[in-house]
């Protein structure tokens, strides 16, 4: 489950990232644009302002809840990217820092395909191949000493030859793609910790609840060397920028 208010308030890096792809995205007034993943809602916020009309879909309800609360004249919808039902209907769809947790991309795809009209265009960015690498041995190498299991997150870190393969495959032409390193300071000395306590759920919560501490006191040692910039965690990002679009 997704706490929104701590999403907000230590993870603001994650929307505050996107303003970029919103550039990317170059909304125009009149356009129709489904957000996918569109969390807290503030990059949805940012897209109507140049005039489009916004649905932000998030398969979190604390999400779409927290969404809704902080703009409420915005169209939100729980949803799940696997399974979209939109047919034809959006000029583009937007997706910033969320297709990387959906391991079903293949279902994804099918769906984003779907939705967009002829002509219409995906702007996505998520982790690709290589993202968190240092954060993930770290994490495999504690829960292995700590006694959680080996570890592997429900995560998605494709490479451009084949996410391009896969969007391809349901019609859509890609005419841009890009993986690039974006290290990401996080905040405050406990960062890390953070990170791992919001973000890895699926990892700590295998970890017998009284070694927790211990288990993320072994994460903060395996990462120390390859994350710790004098003092402050710098998390080992990698982005996967895509553009395709929808023939028409
Ligand atoms: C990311 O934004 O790269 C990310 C976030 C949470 C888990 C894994 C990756």
């Amino acid at each position: 489950m997704w706490n929104p208010r701590l999403y907000d308030d230590r993870h603001a890096f994650v929307w505050r990232h996107g303003a970029a792809l919103i550039d990317l995205l170059a909304p125009r007034p009149g356009e129709v644009v489904l957000d996918l993943g569109c969390g807290t809602g503030h990059l949805a916020a940012q897209i109507t302002e140049a005039g489009a009309t916004v649905l932000g879909v998030d398969s979190s309800a604390e999400m779409i809840a927290e969404a809704r609360r902080a703009y409420p004249a915005l169209a939100f919808e729980v949803g799940d990217a696997r399974h979209l039902t939109f047919d034809g209907r959006f000029d583009a769809v937007f997706s910033n820092a969320a297709l990387h947790w959906v391991t079903d991309a293949g279902l994804a795809a099918a769906g984003i395909a779907r939705a967009l009209k002829p002509g219409g265009r995906l702007v996505a960015e998520f982790g690709g191949r290589g993202n968190v690498r240092a954060i993930l041995t770290a994490l495999r190498a504690a829960a292995e000493q700590v006694g959680g299991g080996v570890v592997d997150p429900p995560w998605y870190f494709p490479s451009v030859g084949e996410y391009a393969a896969l969007l391809e495959r349901y019609g859509l032409e890609v005419t841009f793609a890009a993986l690039f390193d974006r290290p990401t300071p996080l905040d405050g000395r406990d960062g890390l910790r953070r990170w791992v306590e919001m973000f890895g759920g699926a990892v700590l919560g295998r970890v017998p609840a009284d070694r927790r501490d211990e288990f993320l006191a072994r994460v903060e040692d395996g990462a120390r060397p390859h994350l710790d910039r004098d003092g402050g965690w710098v998390a080992d990002y990698r982005r996967l920028r895509v553009v395709a679009v929808r023939p028409g």
